[in-house]
């Protein structure tokens, strides 16, 4: 453990530039290593989750190697081509790992033992195995509680595998991405039906590696994303944009802090994952976007975020998959505003690191917030920009990089500060949070 106090913040100023995205870093390691032949990535997030992926991809054949900060060359096997692995792929702190590389594991003649912390091994794996067992792989899963699947588990992946048309029955990002994963190599069309759109970063990256990937939109919404199999991937140069869900911590921390000004460069601004801006502008937070381009594929901009007085809203269920990563810090930013937040619709927040509704329920009330928890959700009741008490004793962050990256941003905003009972899960997504937040306080960023 290692627990740290953030204390009352002066004015935050200065530049800074949050690291790689996490969820196209994955993506990124995972098909350079199916493409034949050598692919380059630049900005990779060098965070613990993302050098699990490459640790397990390197186990099972690519060549995968660090030529510089954020720079990585990847020599890839080619789809068809994993292989087995000698040793359990330890997945640590990490979902996106698991069940993506379940996903490409099923449809390959291999078995692979998937290990991780405390916190992944209560976290249900169900929603993978259904629809990959229905494409063949066969599994052994550990009993969790409440009769859910859960980590340490076996997958015997089938060759071939079937193809199917799998309608998704959680908005999630992961399964969606599992199944695509899992067509590369099955022989016919794979299709995934989303209901309601979750980020799109694998269907961009599948297409920028060659793969034949269509997205249909039906009139309502619905997403109908094929793909076509035993497909053959090209090495790429794939350069990853800055991660919207690590800039959400100073989004809020500008906004919150009086006096402050600070640009965030080479922010990821994919309308999947852009929700909180919105829901933060609503709320009155004056966030400007500069320098509009194109990153890997991917819209980026720089933010200009200045200290905003905030008003509570009700925040718009139909936004939750965009923002699913930033209601942690959302509920801080609502805690600082002005009335009363109403969340709903977030039950998906409880099957994540932790249970954030929970967990955040919990810590911001320990910090002098009025906060309800409801089954689906928070409702906040503001202090009207009064920094709050602050804790006397140490919050749980039950090993969640953003519960202990959200309530930091919390202490900066409270008098007696708030003690985090461990900063160390923060290096899973975002290491240099500390030194960054450090920097902007003294008035320097850290570009
Ligand atoms: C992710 C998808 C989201 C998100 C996670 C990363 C991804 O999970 O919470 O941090 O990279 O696909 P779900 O798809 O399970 O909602």
């Amino acid at each position: 453990m290692q627990p740290r106090r953030f204390t009352l913040s002066g004015p935050l100023r200065g530049r800074i530039r949050v690291p790689g995205d996490k969820s196209i870093s994955h993506r990124a390691i995972m098909l350079s290593a199916l493409a034949v032949g050598e692919s380059r990535i630049q900005g990779l997030l060098e965070g613990e989750d993302v050098l699990a992926t490459a640790a397990a991809m390197r186990a099972m054949g690519a060549q995968v190697e660090r030529t510089g900060e954020g720079e990585w060359r990847v020599d890839g096997v080619g789809v068809g081509s994993l292989l087995q692995s000698q040793v359990a792929l330890e997945m640590g702190n990490s979902g996106t790992s698991t069940r993506l590389l379940m996903g490409l594991i099923a449809s390959h003649p291999i078995t692979a033992t998937f290990v991780g912390d405390a916190s992944l091994s209560k976290r249900p794996m169900g929603r993978v195995i259904e629809p990959l067992s229905l494409m063949g792989a066969s599994f052994e899963a550990s009993p969790g509680a409440k009769g859910i699947q859960t980590l340490p588990l076996m997958l015997r992946g089938a060759l071939p595998a079937v193809p199917i048309r799998y309608t998704l029955p959680v908005a999630s990002a992961q399964v969606k991405s599992a199944v695509l994963l899992a067509g590369l190599n099955t022989p016919g069309i794979t299709t995934v039906v989303e209901p309601v759109p979750t980020r799109d970063h694998s269907e961009r990256m599948l297409r920028g590696f060659g793969a034949e990937l269509d997205v249909e939109i039906e009139a309502d919404g619905t997403r109908v994303i094929s793909v076509r199999g035993e497909a053959e991937l090209k090495p790429q140069n794939v350069t990853v944009p800055g991660d919207p869900s690590s800039a959400a911590f100073f989004m809020v921390a500008g906004l919150i802090v009086p006096g402050s000004e600070i640009v965030i460069e080479n922010v990821g601004l994919n309308p999947t994952r852009a929700g909180l801006v919105s829901v933060l502008r609503d709320m009155g937070g004056d966030i400007e976007e500069t320098n509009a381009r194109e990153v890997g594929g991917e819209p980026v901009a720089d933010l200009v975020v200045r200290h905003s007085s905030l008003r509570g809203i009700e925040v718009d269920p139909a936004l939750a998959p965009s923002m699913i990563d930033e209601f942690p810090v959302l509920f801080v930013a609502a805690a600082l505003a002005e009335g009363r937040t109403v969340t709903r619709g977030l039950d998906e927040l409880r099957v994540k690191e932790s249970d954030r509704l929970a967990a955040m329920a919990t810590a911001l009330g320990a910090a002098g917030a009025r906060v309800e928890e409801r089954a689906d959700g928070l409702v906040v009741e503001g202090s009207g920009g009064e920094p709050l008490r602050g804790t006397d004793h140490a919050i749980a962050t039950h090993l969640d990089h953003r519960i202990a990256m959200a309530m930091a941003v919390a202490g900066i905003a409270s008098h007696a500060g708030v003690e985090i009972d461990d900063t160390r899960p923060i290096s899973t997504s975002f290491p240099t949070f500390e030194p960054m937040l450090d920097g902007l306080a003294q008035g320097r960023g850290a570009p």
